[in-house]
């Protein structure tokens, strides 16, 4: 392996808190039972995917004007959560990695689904470690497609074979899979079965597993 693809929401940074916020304010205005346990499946999702999930639940049919004006609800009650972010929330030791990581040269991209991570990264000061961003105004398909992980691989001018993908989603785990990408999930063993290898968090990614994934060669 010869570089790193990092998803952010849920890896690097706990937005999912923030999102989950959001969809719940515009879920009570729309008069729909929203709760933590629902927000899990629009992890990894894209922003317009999660208000079809939650029309759904709502049995709610609607013109695309009303779609998109609840689209844009949700993303300015977003906003003004993250507003106030720094880099006090970043994930515990995500630094640690990044930085050992940076030290051996290895290149590092961002493969996220938001279309508001250029602006999540630059306010927890981290937009210096990647080489490139790959984010939601630059995808057509979505994870599970594999489009962002392997944009960013030819970014970085890497073949998929050579990349590992950090994911927190079972969305992401599965396009980094379709990509031919080692994929490492961050979260839950039950819920990321589908990953190579799964770890609680940052805490348990320690340098010798670095080095030994690095040393990993996949044809
Ligand atoms: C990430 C999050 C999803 C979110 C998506 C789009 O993948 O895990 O929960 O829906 O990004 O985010 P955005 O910031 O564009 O609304
Ligand atoms: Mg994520």
């Amino acid at each position: 392996m010869k570089g790193f693809i990092f998803d952010l929401d849920g890896v690097i940074v706990d937005t999912a808190k923030y999102h989950y916020l959001a969809w719940k304010n515009l879920a009570d205005h729309l008069g729909i039972d929203f709760t933590s346990e629902d927000n899990e499946k629009f992890k990894g999702v894209s922003r317009k995917r999660c208000l079809e999930l939650l029309l759904e639940m709502g049995n709610l049919e609607v013109s695309d004007e009303q779609f998109n004006a609840w689209l844009e609800e949700k993303n300015e009650d977003y906003l003004k959560y993250i507003g106030g972010m720094d880099a006090s929330e970043i994930l515990p030791e995500v630094p640690r990695v990044l930085n050992y990581l940076r030290e051996k040269d290895v290149p590092m991209a961002l493969g996220s689904a938001s279309k508001n991570a250029v602006r999540i990264l630059e306010k927890v000061g981290l937009t210096e470690y990647f080489e490139t961003v790959v984010d939601g105004t630059q995808v057509v398909k979505a994870k599970p497609d594999p489009e962002v992980f392997l944009i960013a691989a030819s970014r970085l001018g890497l073949s998929p074979e050579a990349c590992v993908v950090v994911e927190d989603a079972q969305a992401g785990i599965a396009a980094a899979n379709s990509a031919g990408m080692y994929s490492l999930g961050i979260g839950e063993t039950e819920v990321l079965s589908e990953a190579d290898t799964v770890f609680r968090d940052f805490t348990e990614m320690q340098a010798s597993f670095l080095d030994e994934v690095l040393q990993l060669e996949r044809k």
